[in-house]
């Protein structure tokens, strides 16, 4: 491929206006995993000493390897693989960094292929809540759950594949525009509204729940709680919900101009994420505990079943339980959003396809893998299982090791907001050393608990 074309390509496909990239990023790292996977995970594993471990994760971590992925968008200017390509060739060696970048994009397909078919759900009762007469009972609502995930015709989770079809025309229709027309268009408005539907919600749950029971649930500290198996819980959702190690960053890093502050930027992203999950248990819990005899549960119950349950005991639930889900849709859409355009944009800068062309493939693709997972949830959960446990971890650690070890002081000459001084020296080492160490760790750990 000559390189004019490449330029060209990448040159027209910037955000037009300086908070994109931060917006565009926080909501991609705002996501579904925030609502229902860290308040559980904060109040099971000893709370405030939790958060205290988290927040080390983050910021010890993930903010240096989150400023790693960006910069090797921002200076190597182009989709996961094409960046990769582009400063291979700059170095003149590392061909088999491209790996990395291939890597990035097929396991953001992948955690795409299973997260359309729940945020399909998240659509199924958006659009139920629009109707009047929403199931009243515990056993209702679980009978409509159980409509929406396993209703089927000929053997053929019909519905489920609907609304997963009609979640992937939602994305369609926003990537498919390109990057200023489409993403930084409905991103930059979606996240403030996503950001101000949480903050009523959380007034909301506050001001009716029981917020006392709420805030011990979720932080009474109890260190006796922090093991090794729960520091390598917190680092491993911290790369979830930072949305880290996919190529997310380095493909909104490339439409990123390389004056804005890189430092500021990933700190700000960081902090909007985990802020997010903190208020999003201050929504959640208030109004799980307002109800005797129900418990707090992880994971889709807690989403699916428990919620929609309370909601029919509160004033004004009706409303309420569709905001909620109208939160968790927009959280969907940005993330989603967020897990198409790195492959879009490869195909685009490296195979030289429209638009229009790589989008339907690329959702084209997402809609028959996500119906497969629809259909078999051994694969929905082998997807899940291979991206979190695997890809996200192994993608973060060659990451940290390819810019650690492999950039040199001039590649970062016109790049505003990196670290000087001792503090790029421990920035460096802690991508060179000490987060690829850690992130092996996790891996064995992971992979085999018992170890
Ligand atoms: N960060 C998103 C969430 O918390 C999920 C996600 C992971 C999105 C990886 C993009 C890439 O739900």
């Amino acid at each position: 491929m000559n390189n004019a074309i490449r330029a060209g390509t990448v040159g027209d496909q910037m955000w037009g206006k300086k908070s994109t990239f931060v917006l565009a990023a926080a909501g991609s790292a705002v996501g579904l995993g925030n609502i229902w996977r860290f308040p559980y995970a904060l109040a099971e594993n000893g709370g405030s000493a939790f958060l205290l471990i988290y927040l080390l994760c983050i910021f010890g971590i993930c903010v240096p390897i989150m400023m790693a992925e960006t910069l090797i968008g921002r200076i190597g200017r182009g989709s996961p693989v094409l960046a990769f390509h582009n400063l291979a060739d700059r170095r003149g060696k590392g061909r088999p960094w491209v790996g990395i970048g291939f890597l990035g994009v097929a396991g953001s397909f992948i955690i795409g292929a299973f997260y359309t078919v729940v945020c399909g759900w998240v659509l199924a009762y958006t659009l139920r809540s629009l109707l009047p007469d929403f199931p009243t009972t515990e056993g209702e609502v679980s009978a409509f759950f159980e409509t929406v995930t396993s209703y089927s015709l000929g053997g053929w989770d019909v519905l489920e594949i609907l609304m997963h079809s009609l979640f992937l025309l939602l994305c369609l229709g926003i990537v498919y525009q390109g990057v200023v027309k489409g993403l930084e268009r409905y991103l930059r408005p979606m996240v403030p509204l996503l950001v101000l539907l949480l903050l009523v919600g959380v007034a909301y749950a506050i001001n009716i729940g029981n917020t006392e029971q709420a805030l011990a649930f979720m932080f009474s500290p109890d260190f006796s709680k922090i093991t090794g198996e729960t520091v390598l819980a917190a680092v491993g959702h911290a790369f979830f919900s930072l949305s880290l190690g996919m190529g997310v960053f380095i493909t909104y890093g490339a439409y990123t101009p390389s004056n804005l502050s890189l430092g500021k930027m990933v700190l700000l992203v960081s902090a909007i994420d985990t802020t997010v999950a903190v208020l999003a248990g201050l929504m959640v819990f208030p109004l799980v505990f307002a109800i005797e005899g129900v418990s707090a549960s992880a994971g889709p119950g807690l989403v699916f079943l428990t919620i929609p349950f309370v909601f029919t005991q509160m004033p004004l639930g009706d409303i309420a339980r569709f905001l909620f889900f109208l939160l968790l849709l927009i959280a969907g859409v940005t993330s989603m959003v967020s897990l198409i355009e790195p492959a879009v944009s490869a195909l685009e800068h490296y195979r030289g396809m429209t638009r229009h062309r790589a989008t339907a493939v690329v959702i084209g693709g997402l809609w028959v893998f996500g119906a497969a997972c629809a259909q078999w949830s051994g694969l929905f959960d082998a997807f899940d299982y291979l991206t979190t446990k695997i890809l996200l971890p192994v993608g973060g650690m060659l990451i940290a090791l390819f810019v650690g070890w492999g950039f040199s002081n001039d590649l970062y000459a016109d790049q505003e907001g990196v670290p000087t001084g001792s503090v790029r020296t421990v920035w460096i080492w802690t991508l060179r050393v000490v987060a690829p160490a850690t992130v092996a760790v996790i891996l064995v750990a992971g992979l085999w608990p018992s170890a």
